[in-house]
């Protein structure tokens, strides 16, 4: 092995005193916040990776890849850190051992992969191995030299890489509910990253970090601003500071949308408080989507867009929900409101998304959760091409556990988007550890009309266009998401939006081995607390399918008394919502088999039973145990997981820096505590119905 320079000198020195494991693993791991996310690049020890040190020393970039920039950095910035390298990136080919990262448009097999797939392989050229990344598309390249980054990163061998892939889904969405004044909407990791205030360098090197996390992950697609829409950022000025922010994200494959207010075309409001009012930034009397003048209005205003934003992706719009303008209040239907902008988007290969999370507007409905299917799925087929229902997992709204959208299946002709929170509103905040790709896994397996949601969302049979979105826990704490395992809930979002098939235990792996370096047992039991914190979450906060029992606020603390008769009942004999056909007549929604299967108590999943049914306190579940009995051990399995968390975390405090451990640490016990406070009040509260 050739030793080229004194960083490498070093390297290899510290690399020696980091003993024999294959885990390089520093005695007291310095400090870190957080911030470097699972693109840390920490040094890398071992045979295996170091056997290709000659290869990836000696890079070659084909000159026509618009993306050739981005990918020089990544792979300097990776090497580096991981094998004290500082590769020579070549623009022509020689003849040496190489790195060699390709465009190819004209091959069938890349184009079959798209522009966003590639291919990853390892060729054995007379003496040399040569890696190959290749693609059709200048994004795939990226993708790829991401992918090879973690390959490395997670002490993969290189020697036979034979690697093919293609992202299940086209558009994979983060959205961001950031507001104008730098505030976000259930937030719990600082400030909005997007400060349109002061949009200085720093926070442009910072948005570039965003984007190159994203991009590790396959995001391709972000909206910027609160769906709770302030009309004024579709004002110029705002417009050429987001055409900024926009120039930072594209290299590396991601196009801003906009949520925008249904109410832009009208003048401002005369109310200090935009949101939700019927202001907007125009001069016009209505914004009734038949009007031509409203028309004209977006028509200049989109226009005005894409001078600035040439990729521009389109609008995101709540509308007619929880006090949002909308189409209905000019006595117009979602179609002809969504269509309206939609036409407006395509010429520009636009899409218009809108929300199908509607709530408390015309609703006459006295279970809520009926309303959503109830207004959407009739207008199945009328929608126009380019326009996408985007549907929250589930009917109510966020819960840390409740059934799949019944519109997931039962609309054929329509785009569908699922939405996901990757932001704990529900969920504990920043505050629990709750990993919640077991979750969405729950979700994305539920089948609908004979269909998995994961086929509904990635397929394409009579629809066009698939996508997913995830409502974005990222904020301006110097670790982005406030709790350092909330990264993980980030990560794991992106590796299921590119494909929703992907096992869990290899996605947290990739995140453990990424961002800690533990030994491999303590990435096996953290992994194992990791995946088991979403049902122990649900046993305190929504036990055996009780959902919203958190305060309407804040919804984190404890409040069931003001959550009962809208959300379940409860009294001597029982507790729970009956939503089967003896009830709210909810369960019909569904196709015929999940209809039964909710419908009966026998049959009904445990997870959901309260959701479904009102249930008799001494009913037996499947344990053989009653009800109640079930929702007190459940609390006590919930607290005794924080227990297990604190004695794991505490048995790795060699391993981890101790900034990170502390942190971590702090929150557990505040989690400890807070869980406990919810216990005392929810069984308490239960104890007055059983006198
Ligand atoms: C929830 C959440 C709101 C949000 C709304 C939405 O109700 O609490 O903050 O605006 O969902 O998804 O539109």
């Amino acid at each position: 092995m050739i030793i080229k320079n004194l960083r490498q000198i070093l390297f290899l020195t510290a690399m020696l005193f980091m003993g024999a494991g294959t885990i390089a693993r520093q005695k007291t791991p310095t400090n870190e916040n957080g911030y470097k996310l699972w693109l840390r690049y920490a040094p890398v020890a071992g045979k295996k990776i170091q056997e290709h040190e000659e290869t990836l020393s000696n890079i070659f970039i084909s000159s026509h890849v618009s993306t050739a920039g981005v990918i020089a950095e990544e792979l300097k910035k990776g090497l580096s850190g991981m094998l004290g390298i500082t590769p020579a990136i070549h623009q022509s080919k020689k003849d040496r051992s190489y790195l060699r990262i390709v465009k190819q448009p004209g091959s069938e097999h890349l184009k079959n992969l798209g522009k966003e797939g590639y291919t990853i392989k390892t060729i054995q050229q007379k003496n040399n191995k040569i890696i190959f990344i290749k693609s059709a598309g200048d994004a795939g390249l990226v993708y790829g030299t991401f992918h090879l980054l973690r390959l490395i990163q997670t002490q993969q061998p290189l020697h036979n890489i034979h690697i093919t892939e293609k992202p299940q889904i086209i558009f994979r969405m983060l959205n961001h509910w950031d507001n104008l004044d730098g505030s976000v909407e259930r937030g719990y990791s600082g400030a909005s990253i997007f400060t349109w205030n002061d949009l200085t360098k720093d926070n442009l090197q910072r948005i570039k970090d965003y984007a190159r996390a994203n991009a590790s992950i396959g995001i391709n697609a972000v909206v910027l601003n609160n769906v709770n829409a302030d009309p004024r950022i579709l004002r110029n000025d705002y417009l050429q500071k987001i055409a900024r922010v926009a120039d930072v994200l594209r290299p590396y494959n991601i196009r801003i949308f906009l949520s925008a207010n249904y109410a832009s075309p009208l003048p401002p409001s005369s109310t200090p408080d935009v949101i939700k009012k019927q202001g907007g930034i125009g001069n016009l009397a209505t914004a009734d989507p038949l009007n031509e003048q409203v028309q004209q209005w977006w028509k200049q205003k989109v226009d005005e867009i894409y001078r600035l934003i040439p990729d521009f992706g389109g609008f995101l719009v709540k509308a007619n929900s929880e006090g949002m303008p909308g189409p209905q209040d000019y006595g117009r239907s979602h179609v002809e409101g969504a269509n309206m902008l939609a036409r407006i988007l395509q010429p520009h290969n636009g899409i218009l998304i809108w929300r199908a999370f509607v709530y408390a507007h015309n609703n006459k409905e006295p279970d809520r959760v009926k309303q959503s299917y109830a207004e959407f799925q009739p207008l199945d087929g009328q929608f126009d091409q380019n326009v996408i229902l985007q549907v929250k997992n589930g009917p109510l709204d966020f819960q840390p556990l409740e059934p799949p959208h019944p519109l997931f299946g039962a609309l054929e002709k329509t785009n569908l988007f699922a939405e996901l929170q990757i932001t704990q509103e529900y969920l504990g905040h920043s505050t629990y550890l709750v990993y919640l790709a077991p979750m969405w896994k729950d979700f994305l397996n539920f089948e609908n009309h004979q269909q998995k949601i994961a086929h509904i969302i990635s397929k394409k049979k009579t629809v066009r266009i698939t996508g997913i979105a995830g409502v974005a826990n990222i904020g301006d704490d110097e670790n982005w998401t406030g709790h350092h395992f909330a990264q993980a809930n980030w990560y794991a979002y992106g590796r299921i939006a590119w494909n929703p098939d992907l096992l869990i235990d290899s996605i947290t792996n990739d995140w453990l081995k990424m961002t800690f370096s533990l030994d491999p047992s303590g990435n096996k039991k953290l992994l194992n607390i990791m995946n088991s914190s979403w049902m122990h979450f649900a046993d305190l906060q929504t036990p055996i399918g009780l959902p919203v029992t958190t305060d309407p606020g804040m919804h984190y603390y404890p409040a069931l008394k003001q959550r009962t008769n809208m959300y379940w009942k409860i009294n001597a004999k029982g507790i729970g919502y009956d939503r089967t056909a003896s009830g709210s007549g909810y369960a019909s929604q569904y196709d015929a088999v999940n209809e039964r299967l909710f419908n009966n108590i026998q049959t009904c999943p445990e997870k959901y039973l309260l959701f479904f049914h009102f249930v008799d306190w001494n009913y037996r579940l499947q344990n053989g145990k009653t009800l109640l009995e079930n929702l007190l051990q459940g609390f006590q399995q919930s607290i005794n997981s924080i227990d297990r968390l604190k004695f794991t975390w505490h048995s790795l405090k060699d391993q981890v820096d101790e900034q990170r451990y502390k942190e971590v640490q702090q929150k557990i016990d505040l989690q400890k505590k807070d869980a406990l406070e919810f216990k005392y009040y929810f069984v308490g509260f239960l104890h007055t119905f059983l006198q």
